[in-house]
């Protein structure tokens, strides 16, 4: 339990009434009963009115807000306030501001502004946690610590730089190393003094996102930043674990971000919680990923949903208003795949600057008789009922697909072969597969513990780091399937290239040779041609993007390319190894080819969705000792019908038992314990 004071789904979320001097504390507070909201995040934003000067600290203000929601009820999640260094320290201390990539010296404003390496920046952050951490770690509304917020960017100025030489020769020990790690022979790069290495940005290697000479310093680069801004948490974490002991801390990410590596940052966390803005069109399953990954990041621990909106954002290009029924859908989406709270960006919507038109639960009215009120409401009087049911049951996968973040920068820092190769979608269309399938998939990452899956997808593992493909070989030979993709095996941690051939130290795994990859413009294609019985997987199918020219070295061949000069080479090829099977798609196919790979894979594990449900209904299931707490969401816009089977269900939402046939209307939600 996130924490047993409140053993029930937090419902709540951001509350900023400094903003409004306060004013509307006393009648926010009886909205917010109304609406059984019992959490509030405060303080994110709030340093300028915490430390108005370098000694002077104002809490009084906080004091009265956390004690008069704590009379009323309502928890609190205390964040630190170090997204947004004061005015009048950075004026006092200028090296707070971040230097951007165009070489920039960047003044006062925005947020999520200060550079990791300032001194000053940590020496005051670390500061004001701890101040925070004294006044507030024995008070019983405190539930959740919540450091800065959506830390974010990067940092190129000079003291990044002589940290960055500092963080290189931890990393390699010595120049030799970094320059063989570089591969500085070519053009003549090669570095005879640790401070003849800049920061990699358009004055010097790095001309863009994807755009970069030294695939190996731009690489690294991430990895510091990554790690620079985790520093950052952990001194502020530290800070108040000195004095709060008990009480765990997190800080809100945000999905699939790509410059920081969640991997590494879920290690210093208690908890993993994170932001779930979705636009108006995005597809459910790719936010039902990015839940997945943010409960994977802790091995399947619940995770906080810490930020949503109740209705409209104001940073999307059109804000369109979640329909009636969707917020509380889309809430539940996030309990159904592992969450243990249910929170909104904001609980009061702000009168003024660029997010006065996001969507809050009490909006610029001020009253309850609104729709996104109503709606808040009922979902709050829903979750209190659930009580304690949920809290802490898991979600269990037997398929397992891999995510690495250094992989996905150096897929994309890549100089071909094709700027249309985005990591994120590639593992998407995989994804999508198994969820289409309504089959729960765990998003797993290099460490993870393989033996626990029956199938491991891995598309475009281009990095293969130290002993991964070692632990893939062990996972098949004891009997698991392996997938994986075009554009895998090619290069080691350093992004340098492993010579012998590809798919490098995949290749005796996967039983085949790539000798090249084509690269097809945006309106050419190519065909899989199913040329042998191996595979149930049967016809032809669209492919396109990247195509493998590859060889078996004892790999069956499932599919032929079926055009252009390679035309009859193979296209899809799995290698019994053990007593499992590697599969390799070597080039990327139309989404029905993937439905049918999945359902040969899934039928030689027997791994079966809970129940038969249709496409627009999504479906997983958490389990708690010896109950299992099955979700049916209909995302669609007519009633669908779902078959139990034989089972006899609790209808924890709707009460009583259900059996046989449930008619699920659009926008609803189901959960049944069994
Ligand atoms: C982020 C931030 C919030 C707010 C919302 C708006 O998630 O953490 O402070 O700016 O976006 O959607
Ligand atoms: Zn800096």
């Amino acid at each position: 339990m996130i924490n047993a004071k409140l053993p029930k789904i937090f419902y709540g979320g951001d509350y900023n009434p400094e903003q409004f001097y306060l004013e509307t504390l006393e009648e926010d507070i009886e909205m917010l009963k109304q609406a059984g909201i019992d959490i509030a995040t405060l303080g994110v934003f709030s340093w300028a009115l915490m430390q108005p000067g370098e000694d002077t600290f104002d809490f009084a203000w906080l004091d009265t807000v956390i004690d008069r929601l704590y009379e009323n009820g309502i928890y609190v999640c205390l964040a630190t306030p170090t997204a947004v260094p004061p005015a009048w320290m950075v004026k006092k201390y200028p090296d707070i501001l971040r230097v951007d990539f165009e070489g920039r010296q960047h003044k006062f404003g925005g947020r999520a502004n200060a550079c990791p390496h300032s001194p000053s920046y940590r020496r005051q952050s670390a500061q004001i946690a701890t101040k925070l951490a004294e006044r507030y770690c024995h008070h019983p509304a405190v539930l959740v610590w919540h450091i800065s917020n959506e830390y974010s960017g990067a940092c190129y100025c000079d003291k990044c730089e002589r940290a960055f030489r500092v963080w290189l020769k931890d990393r390699y020990g010595s120049l030799d190393e970094l320059n063989r790690a570089w591969n500085t022979r070519f053009w003549g790069h090669t570095f005879y003094d640790w401070d003849e290495i800049v920061v990699p940005n358009v004055l010097s290697e790095q001309w863009g996102d994807r755009a970069t000479a030294f695939q190996g310093i731009s690489l690294d680069y991430m990895r510091f930043m990554s790690d620079s801004l985790l520093a950052c948490y952990r001194l502020e974490r530290d800070a108040i674990r000195r004095h709060s002991h008990d009480i765990p801390i997190t800080t809100n990410l945000m999905g699939t971000y790509k410059p920081l590596d969640y991997v590494r940052w879920a290690r210093e966390m208690d908890i993993v919680s994170w932001d779930n803005y979705p636009a108006y069109d995005t597809p459910v399953s790719v936010t039902a990923l990015r839940h997945d990954l943010m409960r994977g990041l802790k091995d399947g621990q619940p995770f906080m949903l810490m930020e949503q909106t109740p209705s409209q954002q104001n940073w999307q290009p059109y804000n369109a208003l979640k329909r009636p029924g969707v917020m509380r859908l889309w809430s539940y989406q996030a309990v159904a795949r592992g969450a243990d709270t249910v929170m909104f960006f904001q609980l009061r919507r702000s009168i003024g600057a660029c997010e006065k038109y996001h969507g809050a639960v009490i909006a610029h009215a001020g009253r309850t008789n609104t729709r996104v009120f109503r709606e808040v409401a009922a979902l709050g009087e829903e979750l209190q009922r659930l009580g304690d049911a949920l809290l802490d049951s898991r979600v269990e996968s037997r398929v397992g697909i891999l995510f690495d973040w250094d992989n996905w920068w150096a897929v994309e820092f890549s100089s071909g072969p094709s700027r249309d190769l985005q990591y994120l979608r590639e593992v998407q269309k995989y994804y999508d597969a198994f969820y289409r399938h309504h089959v729960s998939v765990d998003m797993i990452h290099v460490d993870s513990d393989f033996s626990q899956y029956d199938v491991v997808v891995a598309p475009v593992l281009y990095m293969v780091k130290p002993g991964v493909a070692r632990r893939l070989e062990d996972f098949v030979s004891a009997g698991g399937t392996f997938v994986t993709t075009f554009f895998s095996g090619l290069v080691n941690q350093n992004d340098l290239v492993i010579q012998g051939g590809y798919p490098g130290e995949l290749r005796k795994l996967l039983g085949i040779w790539v000798e090249e990859i084509d690269a097809l413009l945006p309106d050419m294609h190519n065909r899989f041609v199913v040329s042998s019985p191996a595979g149930a997987v049967e016809g032809e199918y669209r492919c396109g993007m990247l195509c493998d020219l590859l060889h078996s070295e004892g790999a069956d061949i499932v599919a032929v390319y079926g055009h252009d000069f390679y035309k009859g080479m193979p296209a899809v090829t799995r290698n019994p190894f053990g007593k499992g099977h590697a599969w390799y798609v070597a080039s990327s196919p139309e989404p029905s080819f993937l439905d049918d790979l999945a359902a040969t894979i899934l039928q030689r594990h027997d791994i079966r969705p809970p129940v038969a449900a249709p496409a627009d209904v999504e479906v997983t299931v958490r389990r708690k000792g010896a109950s299992s707490y099955t979700f049916l969401l209909n995302h669609g816009d007519v009633v669908h019908t779902v078959d139990l089977g034989d089972g006899t269900y609790k209808d924890l939402l709707g009460g009583g038992t259900v059996t046989g046939q449930v008619r699920v209307n659009p926008k609803d939600v189901w959960v049944l314990e069994s």
